[in-house]
């Protein structure tokens, strides 16, 4: 992808700092450099060696005798500090440009950064017109504007930080589940079930010349998966922990802050479980471990948006969010909303269902803490959800995590198990449950929100490398 080094910039001069670079790499000449990450060199590990780095310019600062550069690869929030004579300030090295630095790591004399590279060789690999380039060098440019641009967002501190973010959350839930004896089952993106009954399906057909039209490639219409849940179930009939953690399609016609066509989706299911406390646990143990483990491992990433990105969010909050959950039920919260002084655009009667407005204001008056709603009416959810007896009221066990600033994060249940209450339902949920059915439970967590809800981020198209969402161009 790199397109052909277009300038190599040396030094020549005898500068003091070019004779300085000049008289430390005496020692070093004859080696190879070694090639370094910005992270590693950051490190302060290999100081004083011959090193080679390669990235792209955050900033050139020229000064009389000297060039400072920031460089970086994606590794750390930090670039490293180059310094270089200023004869190699060439006008290809410019911001946004990707370059190749070769020189000596020395201690930097400056309190805000450990080390910086004493260049004795800059190669410019691309070039960058920074009069096109849609980031300015000192701007600190808001989530809107660089979601205008896709295919370089990720050159933006911000964007860039939340992808690392991303990437250690997701080492974190699978880490989660390893350490607690969950097996990862990779359920099938293609499939035949619409898992949750609500009709948001992207149907898959071939396409091409060959094509048969009026027959199915598959001998029935198939979707893009909306939940892995019941191939879950298929397997929680002989596994009693597992779990899936991959993408999900869901086709709402929705320009909403919190709905993505294709978002990632983390289940859970949970066998010989009669209890809504199980998966109350497991829920609130993996968002505390993978909460904790983001912070260990990218609290300046964090740190940057709340700071810069979403002000009014603080680690501290997050800390709280991670000790503290409440828990009441539908009926309470329907109470709550009731005896509220706020209108409400949706009816919040009992009997019907919670919308945006309604879970952000329970979270609230809940004191801004993760809240569970439980045992929902029955009619507002999946034909799975297992009907919970021991209320006069037609009431599932059901169970939803509702989170500051997005609302529902996890909606899960037990599931019913017993065929003759489920014989009115579905025809192929049935055979899962002819053969050794057990009581059992799972959840569903969106990824996006999850996000969303550590970092602050309003819009959930910010949390996400590339959004798919109704009428949106794709890249
Ligand atoms: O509540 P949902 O629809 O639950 C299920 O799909 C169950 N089958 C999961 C299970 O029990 N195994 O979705 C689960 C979570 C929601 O709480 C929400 O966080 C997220 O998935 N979600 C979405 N996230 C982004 N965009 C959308 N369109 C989403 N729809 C649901």
């Amino acid at each position: 992808m790199f397109q052909a080094v277009t300038k190599t910039l040396s030094v020549t001069s005898t500068s003091p700092v070019c004779r300085g670079i000049l008289l430390g790499i005496r020692h070093y000449c004859k080696k190879t450099p070694t090639k370094l990450r910005v992270s590693e060199a950051l490190s302060g590990a290999d100081l004083g060696a011959n090193v080679k780095v390669q990235g792209w310019v955050r900033s050139v600062r020229p000064q009389k005798a000297n060039v400072f550069l920031h460089v970086n690869d994606g590794s750390s929030l930090q670039p490293l500090q180059v310094i270089t004579g200023a004869e190699l300030s060439d006008p290809s090295l410019t911001f946004g440009s990707a370059v190749e630095v070769t020189g000596i790591l020395k201690k930097s004399p400056h309190k805000k950064q450990p080390v910086e590279l004493e260049a004795d060789q800059i190669n410019v690999i691309g070039e960058c017109n920074p009069v096109d380039f849609p980031f300015k060098i000192k701007e600190r440019h808001g989530l809107e504007y660089i979601r205008q641009f896709p295919h370089l967002r990720c050159r933006t501190n911000a964007f860039s930080s939340l992808l690392r973010i991303r990437s250690e959350a997701t080492t974190a839930i699978h880490s989660y589940f390893k350490e607690n004896d969950f097996v990862q089952i990779h359920t099938p993106i293609i499939t035949s079930n619409d898992c949750e009954g609500a009709g948001e399906l992207f149907q898959v057909e071939p396409s091409g010349p060959d094509i048969v039209e009026d027959e199915y490639f598959f001998s029935v219409p198939t979707f893009l998966t909306v939940s892995g849940q019941l191939h879950l179930e298929v397997i929680s009939g002989a596994f009693s922990r597992v779990y899936t953690f991959g993408p999900t399609f869901r086709a709402e016609n929705s320009q909403s802050r919190r709905h993505l066509a294709e978002f990632y989706m983390v289940e859970a299911e949970i066998s010989f479980t009669q209890s809504i406390e199980d998966l109350t646990k497991v829920m609130e143990d993996m968002f505390k471990s993978a909460t904790e483990h983001v912070l260990a491992h990218c609290v300046e990433d964090v740190d940057l948006f709340h700071k810069h990105v979403t002000p009014g969010h603080r680690i501290e909050g997050l800390k709280f969010y991670i000790l503290s959950t409440l828990r009441i039920t539908y009926t309470e919260a329907v109470d709550i909303l009731n005896r509220s002084s706020e209108k409400f655009t949706f009816p919040t009667d009992w009997g019907c269902d919670l919308k945006t407005e309604h879970e952000k204001y329970l979270v609230k008056h809940c004191g801004n803490t993760p809240v569970f709603v439980t045992d929902y009416p029955y009619d507002l959810k999946p034909f799975y959800a297992r009907d919970n007896q021991d209320h006069p009221e037609p009431i599932a066990a059901i169970l939803d995590l509702l989170v500051p600033g997005v609302g529902e994060l996890c909606g899960g249940s037990l599931r019913e198990e017993r065929l003759d209450l489920l014989s009115a339902r579905l025809e192929e949920y049935l055979d899962l449950r002819r053969f050794g059915s057990v009581p059992h439970g799972g959840f569903g967590l969106g990824f996006e929100r999850y996000l969303q809800c550590i970092l602050g981020v309003d819009n959930i198209k910010d949390v996400i490398p590339f959004p798919r969402f109704s009428h949106s161009c794709l890249l």
